[in-house]
């Protein structure tokens, strides 16, 4: 098996908060992250695929369709936008690492042509990082 990563990356604006919660919750749970007037991250995104090389061609999966698929599906959708409001798949989602990574394969995983999506890699800032690989 090998494997390929893309790596893109985004800038984008959120905020953490539960509607269930009180702000007085939501700013004990959440922190400096559920700030009411937002705040943003430069988001780096790895999405790896699995599979064998083509014998035809030795790839697993073109990597300028799989960029042009993370573009048009993901970037897009999120570069410079606010993960709470603008983005269509987002919406109603707390948006955590977590849920962003879960959300984003979930946008990607029939899509990939050739291989199988391996696995979704964010980092939100230098010291975290979250993976999804399905369930
Ligand atoms: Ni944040």
């Amino acid at each position: 098996m090998v494997y390929i990563t893309r790596r893109e990356t985004f800038s984008a604006a959120h905020r953490l908060f539960n509607p269930n919660f009180s702000d007085e919750q939501n700013k004990k749970i959440f922190g400096k992250c559920s700030n009411p007037n937002w705040h943003g991250h430069n988001y780096i995104l790895e999405v790896t695929v699995a599979g064998k090389p083509d014998p035809e061609t030795g790839f697993v999966v073109n990597l300028t369709e799989l960029k042009k698929i993370i573009k048009e599906n993901i970037i897009t959708k999120v570069d410079h936008k606010n993960l709470n409001t603008e983005t269509d798949f987002m919406q109603g989602i707390i948006p955590s690492g977590e849920n962003i990574t879960v959300a984003f394969w979930k946008e990607l995983e029939a899509r990939i042509p050739g291989g199988k999506l391996y696995s979704v890699r964010l980092s939100e800032t230098e010291n975290n990082f979250f993976e999804y690989r399905g369930e």
